[in-house]
């Protein structure tokens, strides 16, 4: 006779080790979900081109509505506050409140994020503000883009303009987004705006985006008081695909262009060796010192182990490696390993001496198993995922790695870049043709945790 299963066990956060005050929130960015692209005065920004030019964006998708959150914040603020968020992490688009990206300001698009912002803190939601998620406004890029080395002085001045408007009401604030992620993809691969696939533009990106971080650093400590700041890094675990020296090299090439070069910069005051020796040409006197401030919170956005490989397609030379058979993909192909975030967060805590903040985590579903509505707001893989992680970050807390809260990517699905709408990371559900929002199992499951329920 087999026995009857037990009772499943539950926890709650505190039981699984997570401190009292660990801070729980959900993520987006601007472009990702406002919509709204032409209105009240907003200049187009790099994406918005980008959605526009032949084959970029999976079936032609554009971000013009989006999850029209520009019109629609005041219902999602209430959402989140039903879901027991602490925190929300956005992201203000710069070309909304200089739609030129610097001289003339626009009040409609400052006033739209004093309503957000405003609404977050009457439902008593932390905001935590991203400056910028990849819309670079396209009139500076006209004048040269990240390349062009006053653009750094241009984002200081807009962080500035932000920083004067909401730093009373907003203390948490993040520079940039995963500036490894659109400066490669942007700048190197072509695969993002803006579609660019040069060594030399690349380079004086990666330096440019540097120094603008350090500019704008040291303004939020000037004009916001109180300002916790920090930047937001993608900071995967690189390993070769295989042991040959070629796939070796390149993969280590490859760790410093996705891992190092922005934060070993930005906290440790010296460019990883292969990108140092590359970079010479285009540094300054004094440079390091000014990209390298100090700062409060490491951003990390964790989602899965990452295989390199040679290839001599890509300019640089490195390319995706093949992934073992043995790990498990999410609905989009990446790969799965709980074990690899926790020894992460445990390798960052020694690394740069900054106390973590998980900024974004999460579980993408593809066509194949997202055209059924149903399947998707059930979305157990999605739980899943968000249990084992939630479940490694606490091993990691146990083990002494310093992290102070967890935002899940993403609070709604949205547009997912080159995939369009195609690819879903929500928690909550978004129906694009009427904008009804609707929970998903994962969501149910993240709110009870959050408020302190156990749960499985
Ligand atoms: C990250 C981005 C975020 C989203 C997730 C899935 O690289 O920061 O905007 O696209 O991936």
């Amino acid at each position: 006779m087999r026995n009857k299963p037990g009772p499943a066990k539950t926890f709650t956060a505190t039981e699984r080790g997570f401190p009292k005050d660990f801070l729980w929130g959900a993520s987006t960015s601007s472009f990702q979900i406002e919509g709204a692209t032409t209105e009240d005065g907003r200049g187009a920004s790099i994406w918005d081109v980008f959605c526009r030019m032949k084959d970029r964006v999976n079936r032609g998708d554009t971000a013009d509505i989006a999850c029209d959150h520009y019109h629609r914040y005041a219902d999602d603020v209430r959402l989140m506050k039903e879901l027991g968020l602490a925190a929300y992490r956005f992201s203000v688009a710069w070309p909304r409140v200089l739609p030129r990206g610097r001289g003339v300001v626009n009040e409609a698009g400052l006033d739209f994020y004093d309503r957000l912002i405003d609404s977050l803190l009457e439902a008593g939601i932390e905001p935590w503000l991203t400056l910028y998620h990849w819309d670079l406004p396209q009139s500076l890029d006209d004048l040269g883009g990240w390349p062009n080395r006053d653009t750094a002085g241009w984002f200081a001045d807009y962080a500035a303009l932000a920083a004067k408007r909401y730093g009373d009401r907003v203390k948490r604030w993040a520079t940039f987004n995963e500036f490894s992620v659109f400066s490669l993809f942007g700048y190197a691969l072509g695969w993002g705006a803006p579609s660019i696939a040069d060594r030399a533009l690349h380079l004086q990106t990666i330096h440019h985006v540097n120094l603008a971080h350090g500019a704008a650093t040291d303004v939020l400590h000037d004009l916001v008081p109180g300002a916790s700041i920090g930047a937001i890094h993608s900071y995967q675990p690189l390993r070769p695909q295989s042991d040959a020296a070629l796939d070796v090299e390149a993969t280590a090439l490859f760790n410093e262009h996705w891992n190092l070069a922005f934060p070993d910069a930005q906290l440790l005051g010296c460019y990883p060796p292969r990108i140092a020796r590359a970079i010479e040409p285009y540094l300054r006197a004094g440079d390091m010192a000014k990209i390298c401030r100090p700062l409060h919170w490491f951003g990390l956005n964790y989602y899965a182990p990452m295989y390199g490989r040679a290839d001599p397609d890509n300019i640089w030379g490195f390319g995706w490696g093949a992934v073992p058979d043995a790990l498990p993909r999410t609905g989009v192909g990446w790969p799965m390993q709980p074990e690899a975030f926790r020894d992460t967060l445990l390798e960052l805590t020694a690394r740069y001496r900054l106390p973590i903040y998980v900024t974004e985590n999460g579980y993408g579903t593809a066509p194949a198993d997202n055209e059924d509505k149903a399947i998707e707001i059930d979305d157990q893989p999605r739980l899943a995922y968000l249990q084992n992680h939630i479940g490694a970050m606490a091993e990691a807390v146990r083990a002494g790695a310093e992290v102070g809260g967890y935002f899940v990517w993403s609070l709604l699905d949205n547009f997912e870049w080159g995939a369009g709408y195609s690819n879903r990371f929500g928690i909550v559900y978004v129906d694009y043709p009427t904008q009804a929002r609707i929970p998903k199992t994962s969501a149910k499951w993240y709110s009870a945790l959050i408020t302190g329920k156990a749960v499985e």
